[in-house]
């Protein structure tokens, strides 16, 4: 077993964030010893409590030593205290944008004993991989607005889509779908609406698509997948989609999949060029804050994404297998607090 230190940033966050991030740790604390990973940890405050105090959302300094840490962990950010896009934008997306994190990953999968909204499905028809583009399209903040607060007011929010951009995703998800069994892509976008955007999407899939034979394509309307999604999950292997129907489409996959408190994901740059950072799909939750009842699996199923993104894929797969085998004993254990359930994740990992 090779020994290996790791540099980790931790973004605790609002709300729920630091209730789930503890329970993170704490199942990454129990796999580490056994995989020969040490993480040399630094926690960042960042958030509502530090934007009250300072008006920072993510200092330039702040970002500058994110870039120097190999991988990132994030709680979730937003507060009602925070005027709404305030740390989204200036938090969120901007450590999206900055450190390139053009992959946004979401799997999207049915856990044995965990029960469904969807009527007779089994674990074989839920199990896919979002690939949501996280740097374009309708969210770089292109546009404007003049006359606010008038009749005549006008606002723009353009969709910005590279060729650069869409060829690099599209290649990511290729990838992604030839290791996976069924070896199939869907590209999900309007291009009967949005023409040009959905245009480049498409002749990038099929330019790209020559290089991978083996993966078969298929493409799907964002409106008709959100119904399927529904009636027919089982359509679904790997899909490559734009950043708002990437968004869009994965809380509605979490859903389906047994509920937000079990949707991980990745933002992923896999050019390594920055850390990429991994987080549970949800927000800071303040409806729950602060009561222990949030579920930390979520976040604890993010830490097996950073744990294979980190080339631990051992420990991955170990810290994935606690997890499914609590969610396979949970309706029979009952309800249980944050801590709790971090707690048995985390002594099934050691054990
Ligand atoms: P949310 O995901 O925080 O909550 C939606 C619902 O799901 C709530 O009823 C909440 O109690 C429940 N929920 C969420 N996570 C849960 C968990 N782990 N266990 C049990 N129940 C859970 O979304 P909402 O309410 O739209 O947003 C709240 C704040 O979070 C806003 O400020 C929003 O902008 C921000 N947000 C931040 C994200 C991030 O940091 N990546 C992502 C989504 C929202
Ligand atoms: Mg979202």
């Amino acid at each position: 077993m090779v020994s290996r230190s790791v540099r980790l940033a931790v973004i605790p966050g609002d709300g729920i964030g630091p209730e789930v991030v503890a329970e993170g740790l704490k199942v990454l604390d129990a796999v580490s010893p056994s995989s020969g990973l040490t993480f040399e940890r630094t926690s960042y405050d960042l958030g509502a409590a530090r934007w009250h105090r300072t008006g920072e959302t993510l200092p330039d300094a702040v970002l500058d030593e994110l870039r120097q840490q190999e991988v990132i962990l994030l709680g979730a950010v937003g507060d009602p205290t925070v005027p709404s896009g305030t740390l989204e934008r200036g938090l969120l997306l901007r450590a999206r944008f900055e450190l390139d994190h053009y992959v946004n990953l979401r799997p999207v999968k049915l856990f044995p004993g965990v029960s469904t909204p969807l009527a007779g499905v089994t674990t074989d028809d839920i199990d896919m991989v979002v690939i949501r583009e996280g740097t374009e399209g309708p969210y770089t903040g292109v546009g404007g607005v003049v006359r606010k607060g008038t009749q005549h007011e006008v606002a723009t929010q353009e969709s910005v889509n590279t060729a650069y951009g869409v060829e690099r995703v599209i290649r990511y998800a290729f990838e992604v779908a030839a290791g996976r069994p069924r070896k199939h892509l869907t590209l999900v976008h309007k291009d009967n609406v949005l023409t040009f955007a959905g245009d480049l999407y498409q002749r990038t899939l099929k330019q790209v698509g020559e290089e991978y034979p083996q993966v078969t394509t298929a493409y799907c309307h964002v409106d008709a997948a959100t119904m399927f999604f529904v009636s027919q999950p089982q359509r679904f292997d790997t899909i490559v989609t734009d950043n708002l129907f990437g968004d869009i489409i994965t809380d509605l996959g979490a859903a389906v999949a047994g509920g937000i408190g079990l949707a991980a994901s990745g933002n992923v740059n896999p050019d390594r060029t920055a850390p990429s950072m991994f987080e549970p799909v949800h927000g800071s939750a303040p409806d729950i804050a602060g009561q222990g009842k949030a579920d930390p699996t979520a976040t604890i199923l993010s830490v097996a994404m950073l744990l294979d993104h980190i080339g631990a894929a051992d420990a991955a797969r170990r810290v994935e297998r606690a997890v499914s085998d609590d969610l396979a004993e949970r309706a029979a254990v009952g309800e249980r607090s944050t801590t709790q359930i971090g707690d048995a994740i985390a002594k099934r990992v050691s054990g």
